[in-house]
């Protein structure tokens, strides 16, 4: 079976096509012209999606020697995001399907990040074979989910406030970097001391004398944006500039720790022997490092995407499409699917708890 994915949710164009669940190609094209906005201006992701969706999705064909006529079906990101983005791939998808007479699959984003541990290449599957707890970490979202092995799913936590992403890219902006500053934090901590000052980790056990610990899965970031601007209000230019490795280094510690301490507690009290990580702020060294350790002391299997599949990417749609399909999981031929704005609005329906 050959399904062609799009992405446009955000600020990446992607296409990929999937043979009988194996990617053959997968192209995304980053948009640069919201750099000196400092995050992405929603009407101009729009109009680059629609300047690139053609190309994109011709050179995912060729790249994977096929040409439209030999797809079987086409998925697209339904939501959440963007609205205006969303609709340039999920309209384009629609027709192209119609067009061809082909089923049509609306995908979840949020859903395709959590089940991107199931992305294969080369016929390669390193999946989670059994229940597992992801992670699901971007711009947007933060989330704890336990994954039973029917491809059902519950939500056990969330972020109170910010994303994991917001919390890189908000506090990289009061450091001068540019958006998105998780890359960037990334690369800068590479060289810096994580223990050059200590950053508040709210809601963990850490904290657990504070009247805000409530023992659960949820996650909030404000206090720590609020703490670093404190902090570096209360520091001289040169400073700063002199340390910029060093503040970097302690703010990821600040974000990584709370996010493995969280996840890894999941699955020990949920008995869950596979943990899961998705979405851009996967992509972190420090995460991926951290939470292999971590996994490793407490005898659990850890799964993790490609870098180029932690981020924005058409392989992970096209992937759960395909899940879905074959577990009879999806409406299909269906032509008439709006856009959604909330991960929740789009969750699927064997999915609610
Ligand atoms: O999943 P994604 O590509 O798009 C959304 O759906 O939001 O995630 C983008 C987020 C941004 O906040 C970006 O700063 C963060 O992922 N990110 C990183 C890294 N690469 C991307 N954060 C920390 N370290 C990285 N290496
Ligand atoms: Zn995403």
């Amino acid at each position: 079976m050959k399904i062609l994915g799009i992405e446009t949710s955000c600020d990446e164009t992607s296409a990929a096509v999937l043979s009988n669940g194996s990617v053959c190609s997968n192209i995304v094209s980053s948009q640069l012209c919201h750099t000196s906005f400092g995050g992405v201006v929603p009407e101009l992701a729009s109009r680059e999606h629609e300047r690139l969706i053609v190309s994109i999705v011709d050179n995912a064909l060729s790249e994977a020697n096929i040409t439209k006529n030999d797809l079987d079906v086409i998925a697209a990101t339904a939501g959440p995001g963007l609205i205006g983005a969303v609709m340039v791939g999920l309209c384009f998808g629609q027709a192209m399907a119609y067009a061809l007479d082909i089923p049509f699959v609306p995908v979840n984003h949020i859903e395709a990040h959590i089940f991107s541990a199931f992305i294969q290449e080369n016929s390669l599957n390193h999946a989670p074979e059994g229940d597992f707890i992801s992670l699901t970490v971007s711009g947007g979202h933060t989330l704890l989910s336990h994954v039973h092995k029917d491809f059902t799913y519950e939500v056990i936590g969330r972020t109170l406030d910010d994303a994991a992403g917001e919390a890189f890219d908000k506090t990289g902006k009061m450091l001068g970097l540019p958006y998105p500053a998780g890359p960037v934090i990334d690369r800068l901590a590479k060289n810096g001391d994580p223990s050059f000052h200590e950053f508040p980790r709210a809601l963990t056990a850490h904290s657990q004398t504070s009247k805000n610990y409530r023992g659960n899965s949820d996650f909030s970031f404000s206090g720590l944006k609020t703490s670093v601007l404190t902090y570096l209000k209360k520091q001289s230019p040169e400073f700063i500039q002199k340390h910029l490795p060093d503040i970097a280094a302690s703010v990821q510690r600040a974000i990584v720790s709370v996010l493995v301490e969280k996840t890894v507690s999941a699955a020990l009290a949920g008995n869950v022997k596979a943990i899961s990580i998705a979405g851009g702020v996967s992509a972190n060294s420090a995460l991926r490092t951290s939470m292999k350790h971590a996994c490793e002391q407490h005898g659990i299997a850890f799964h993790v995407p490609n870098t180029e599949y932690a981020t924005d990417n058409a392989a992970m749609i096209a992937t759960l499409a395909g899940l879905l399909l074959s577990h009879d999981m999806v409406p299909r031929n269906r032509y008439n699917i709006a856009p959604f704005a909330s991960f929740a609005a789009g969750r699927r329906k064997a999915s609610l708890t």
